[in-house]
């Protein structure tokens, strides 16, 4: 009866992040999918986020759009891997350019780098672990915040919230940089706000289409209202994909990571091999589609660890969760502070040496560069809205992490009303991040 994620999604129009500093035209397609899942009690549906420069006609049809030519070109073969590998950093720049991504925050990082030499700093490190990942973007320090656009429009999944600009966030205090050097995103918790309570929605300005991602936090959201997730996203919603990596609503203890694709991606329960627990809720197939699945795609809960999210992920100090997307497919890791190996210290990232996986999506029946493709990363809080606020979901007890309802806990009738009067409830609603940092390799992908 758990439903599974809801996420938003973004059909950003390819090649067109930019589109993202204009303002968006709101629209929401899928109505009736939204029924259907309400109706069916399992989750309910995402409504979309157009992006500019459609028409109205446009935005009532759900047209399935042709791949373009991708951007982020995979090599043929090796000798071509070798030749885009030797130029990365500049294939960087150019691609921001193309992509009309802001360059600026590129440069930024590589100012901010500890030397002027290659970023992956092999040389000086004190071992060697022949990793074919090599680290091309460092997300982390003062510069954090260059590397993400911020959203600031209505929030796709109709939470109850105020996703404010960069602007408004350093300036009310929501980010910030702390003295470890880590960035924080917090939630406003003035006790008594109306409309929607602030917070901050940060898309990542990398688009890459495979690669090693791993993501240090030391603390995350949760708490019932709460409806934070790290993700990413691909265009044309839901054909360019979404991976939700750490994610999970109000006082959930296990993370639940899920895909949304179109329409053939799917998993063979059999050929993973994995610590979480394939689920597609009510669905008798593993299918990772959304629009045959209520938007519900296919998804794994971290059944395994009690620190994958929420109050045990705070509890250890969090940890480090890499996802890696190649050839293979889709797997996602989780090491909490304790257990994170040398090699990812090191930045040389080997996942080979890393054991199972909480989730694994094998590309057997899912091509993962067919379903998968031109993604930027995601961090937000939201709250309530279509999963957290969901009434069969805010009077439910018996999640895991909620004996109780949140109706029960909070002794609010419903998660809107919560969130717009109990600011105080939220002081531990915030990330604090130590870093975002992407690999790439010539023969993994
Ligand atoms: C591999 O790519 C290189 C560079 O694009 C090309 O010259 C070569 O013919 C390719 N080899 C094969 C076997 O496709
Ligand atoms: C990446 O950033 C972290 C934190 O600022 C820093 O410790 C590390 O040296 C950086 N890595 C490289 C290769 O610059
Ligand atoms: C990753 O490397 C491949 C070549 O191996 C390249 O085509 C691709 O653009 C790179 N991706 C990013 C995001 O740099």
């Amino acid at each position: 009866m758990i439903p599974t994620n809801t996420f938003a999604l973004l059909p950003l129009a390819a090649m067109a992040l930019s589109a993202l500093s204009a303002q968006p035209v709101s629209a929401r397609i899928g109505g009736g999918a939204l029924q259907h899942g309400l109706r069916s009690g399992k989750k309910a549906h995402l409504p979309v986020m157009e992006p500019v420069k459609r028409s109205s006609s446009d935005k009532t049809k759900r047209k399935v759009k042709k791949r373009k030519t991708s951007c982020v070109a995979r090599p043929n073969n090796a000798t071509a891997s070798l030749t885009a590998s030797s130029t990365s950093a500049t294939t960087s720049t150019a691609l921001g350019n193309e992509w009309g991504v802001n360059t600026e925050s590129s440069s930024t990082w590589q100012a901010t780098s500890t030397s002027s030499s290659a970023p992956a700093a092999t040389s000086t490190a004190s071992s060697n672990y022949n990793s074919e990942w090599k680290l091309t973007e460092n997300w982390s320090g003062n510069s954090f915040f260059d590397h993400w656009s911020f959203w600031s429009w209505d929030d796709p999944t109709h939470g109850t919230v105020k996703y404010v600009d960069a602007g408004t966030a350093w300036n009310e205090g929501l980010i910030s940089i702390n003295s470890k050097g880590n960035a924080i995103m917090k939630v406003d918790t003035t006790e008594h706000v109306s409309g929607g309570r602030k917070s901050v929605r940060i898309h990542g300005n990398l688009v890459y289409t495979g690669g090693l991602v791993l993501m240090d936090a030391l603390h995350m959201p949760h708490g019932c209202g709460t409806w934070p997730a790290w993700w990413s996203n691909g265009p044309n919603w839901p054909y360019g994909g979404e991976i939700d990596i750490l994610e999970g609503v109000n006082a959930f203890s296990q993370n639940q990571i899920s895909l949304h694709t179109g329409s053939g991606c799917k998993m063979v329960e059999s050929e993973t091999e994995q610590q979480g627990k394939l689920t597609t809720g009510s669905f008798d197939q593993f299918n990772c589609a959304s629009y045959e699945t209520s938007n519900q795609g296919c998804g794994v809960r971290d059944t395994y660890h009690s620190d994958g999210y929420g109050e045990g992920y705070n509890a250890v100090g969090g940890g480090v969760v890499a996802m890696k997307w190649d050839a293979e497919g889709i797997k996602i890791w989780w090491f909490n502070r304790n257990s994170i190996p040398a090699d990812i210290t090191a930045e040389q990232p080997m996942p080979s040496t890393w054991g199972t996986p909480v989730a694994d999506f094998p590309s057997t029946d899912c091509d993962p560069y067919k379903y998968f493709y031109d993604h930027f990363n995601i961090f937000d809080t939201t709250f309530c809205g279509d999963w957290a606020g969901a009434d069969n979901v805010w009077n439910y007890a018996g999640y895991a992490g909620q004996d109780q309802s949140c109706a029960a806990m909070t002794g609010y009738a419903t998660c809107s009303d919560y969130v717009l009067n109990k600011g105080s409830a939220f002081n531990d609603a915030y990330w604090e991040v130590a870093y975002v940092k992407y690999f790439n390799s010539t023969t993994a992908l």
